[in-house]
C-alpha cells in the first residue's frame, strides 16, 4: 500500500469520482472531495475543504471527460490549490488522457497540443503523472518528472472472462495499434495475430482501410485499439473482418469516448461486444461492457508513490 498520510483527491466529473472513490479503497487512503462550482461566466472554481494540513503526498485521479478543457484547467487548479496547503508530493492519475492524438505537426499551422498540455502539468505543480493507455508512449516525454503508462489490456481479458483459443485472433485496426497486440499476444500465449492499415483523411476524418497482414477466416477476432470516439476505425475493421470470414468481432478499448452515432455504427458493422475501461463516464448501452481498472491502477501506483 502508499504511504500513511498520502490522500486521494477526486477530481471534477463523474468518471474521475467514480475512478477516485475505487482507488482510494483499494489503495486504502482517505478521500478528499473537493467542491467544484463554476462561476456566473462559466469560469470554473475548486476548493479543498478538508484540512489537509499533514499531508505527505496526493494523488489527484482527474480524467479528461468532455469538456477535455475543463478537465485541464481543474487538474491545474486542484494541484495549485494543494500546493498552497504544503502538499508538495503531488501525483496526477489521469485515468484517460486527453490531447495526447494531436502528438505532432499533420497540417502546416497546427500545435503539438499533447507537449503544450504537458508543459502545463509540469509547471502547475504535478511531479509525476500516470495514466492508462495514453496513445503513444512517447508523449509523456514532454512532462517534466516521472510517468506511468498502464497497459490494461491483459487484465481486461482477465476481468471480462475472455480468453485465447484455438481459434482466436487478435487485430490491430491499424499500425499504430500493433505493439498493443504484440504485448497482448506475448501476455495471453495468443500466437494469431495481426494488424490493418487504414489511411484517416486529416480533412474530413474519414477512415479507409489500405492493405492488411491477416486472415481471419473461421477466427473470432479481438480487435484492439486504445480509444474508440466516433466507432469509425472499429467499425471499418469489423466489417472487412467479417466479409474475409471471422466467425465474430470483440473489440477490447482502452477508453470508450461513443460520440454520436458510434455505437449504432459499430452494431451495423457486426460487432458483438465492446469491452472498455471506466475510465470515461459509462453511457448506457447494449454492446459496450465497462472493466473496472482501479485495481490495475492501485497496484502499478504504489511503486510511483514510493519513488517520489
Ligand atoms: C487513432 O490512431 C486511434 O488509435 C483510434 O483508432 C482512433 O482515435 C479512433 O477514433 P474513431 O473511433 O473516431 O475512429
Amino acid at each position: 500500500m502508499a504511504p500513511d498520510s498520502w490522500v486521494v483527491v477526486g477530481g471534477w466529473g463523474a468518471a474521475s469520482t467514480e475512478f477516485s472513490e475505487g482507488l482510494a479503497r483499494r489503495m486504502m487512503l482517505h478521500l478528499v472531495k473537493p467542491v467544484f462550482k463554476l462561476f456566473p461566466d462559466d469560469e470554473e472554481y475548486v476548493r479543498i475543504e478538508e484540512d489537509i494540513d499533514n499531508i505527505k503526498g496526493a494523488i489527484v485521479v482527474q480524467s479528461f471527460e468532455k469538456p477535455a478543457s475543463r478537465s485541464l484547467v481543474y487538474s491545474i487548479l486542484i494541484a495549485d490549490a494543494l500546493r498552497e496547503a504544503g502538499v508538495s508530493n503531488i501525483v496526477l492519475m489521469a485515468p484517460y488522457m486527453a490531447y495526447t492524438r494531436q502528438d505532432r505537426v499533420f497540417l502546416p499551422g497546427e500545435p503539438i497540443s499533447v507537449r503544450a498540455v504537458m508543459r502545463a502539468l509540469s509547471s502547475s505543480g504535478y511531479k509525476a503523472l500516470a495514466s492508462i493507455e495514453v496513445h503513444k508512449d512517447y508523449v509523456l516525454r514532454h512532462f517534466n518528472g516521472p510517468t506511468l503508462n498502464m497497459f490494461p489490456f491483459t487484465y481486461m481479458m482477465r476481468e471480462a472472462g475472455v480468453s485465447c483459443g484455438e481459434d482466436t485472433i487478435i487485430v490491430a485496426p491499424d499500425i499504430g495499434s500493433l505493439p498493443r497486440v504484440e504485448r497482448l499476444a506475448r501476455e495471453t500465449g495468443c500466437t494469431s495475430y495481426g494488424y490493418l492499415v487504414k489511411e484517416r483523411d486529416r480533412v474530413t476524418g474519414e477512415v479507409r482501410l489500405v492493405k492488411s497482414t491477416v486472415d481471419p477466416r473461421g477466427k473470432d477476432a479481438i480487435v484492439v485499439d486504445d480509444i474508440i470516439s466516433t466507432g469509425g476505425t472499429i467499425a471499418l475493421a469489423s466489417q472487412w473482418l467479417l466479409e474475409k470470414g471471422a466467425k465474430s468481432v470483440v473489440v477490447l478499448a482502452a477508453h470508450y469516448l461513443g460520440v454520436g452515432d458510434a455505437e449504432e455504427k459499430m452494431v451495423r458493422a457486426g460487432v458483438s461486444r465492446v469491452i472498455t475501461g471506466n475510465t470515461l463516464p459509462r453511457k448506457p448501452s447494449k454492446i459496450v461492457a465497462y472493466v473496472d481498472l482501479t485495481g490495475l491502477a492501485a497496484s502499478q501506483l504504489v511503486r510511483l508513490v514510493y519513488s517520489l
